[in-house]
């Protein structure tokens, strides 16, 4: 990765991608202009759903040349890290609520080498994160409940990404939100404070990897309403 910027990054999320054609997939939104790639490993468990587990991130990972980031939603998370760093992973992101010794996971993640990012449900405080700040690198505030691509944006999120904000201060930490994230709501994050932006079926939604231009207007169209 390179060096910490607070500049802004959309993140398409491949939760909305076609399953059978990662690899393709990753290229074009990619070539559309994607700064990161995030990367949604579900487990049936700790969301409602799931996806996929390190084999298929290692398997995507000689196609991604910008940054892959990793959103674990699974229980327990220890047992898997050394895979996810094996995989190729450079952030890996573990829910607080996934255990109860999360600084010994954050800790166990920037020991192997990756980006040690800390992830709070709706439902979870801001507080959660204030005696972890020396621990991570990223804080992803989830604006759903995790677990499904397409949902509705929670507004009540904005004043706890405005509150991470001003925790954080000049700390090198990345503030990402995820969930909800189209050229509507784009702007109300940036400005609340987020600089990496996740998106999911906003940057999908009419295109492929045939006609991955539509992946660029709607990458554009995030960008130009964050930056307004
Ligand atoms: C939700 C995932 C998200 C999801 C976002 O549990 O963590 O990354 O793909 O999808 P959209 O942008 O469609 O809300
Ligand atoms: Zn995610």
């Amino acid at each position: 990765m390179t060096a910490f910027d607070r500049t802004l990054k959309i993140a398409p999320s491949i939760l909305s991608a076609d399953f059978a054609a990662f690899g393709a997939e990753v290229r074009a939104i990619e070539a559309q202009g994607a700064d990161w790639v995030h990367v949604d490993v579900m487990d049936g468990h700790f969301v409602p759903n799931i996806t996929f587990g390190p084999q298929l991130v290692r398997a995507i990972r000689p196609h991604v040349k910008t940054v892959m980031d990793v959103h674990l939603m699974i229980a327990p998370v220890d047992p898997y890290i050394d895979a996810f760093a094996d995989a190729g992973a450079d952030i890996l992101t573990a829910h607080v609520e996934a255990g109860p010794h999360i600084h010994r996971t954050l800790q166990a993640i920037r020991g192997t080498g990756m980006k040690a990012g800390v992830a709070l449900n709706p439902g979870t405080p801001v507080e959660a994160v204030a005696p972890l700040l020396d621990d991570v690198d990223l804080v992803l505030v989830m604006t759903v409940n995790p677990g499904f691509g397409g949902q509705k944006f929670l507004h009540p999120m904005l004043d706890k990404i405005a509150a991470l904000r001003a925790m954080i201060g000049d700390r090198e930490i990345h503030v990402e939100v995820d969930g909800g994230v189209d050229a509507k709501t784009a702007p109300l994050v940036a400005r609340a404070g987020a600089d990496a932006l996740v998106a999911g079926s906003a940057v999908f939604r009419g295109g492929s990897v045939k006609a991955a231009s539509v992946y660029g207007e709607n990458i554009a169209a995030i960008r130009a309403a964050a930056q307004t």
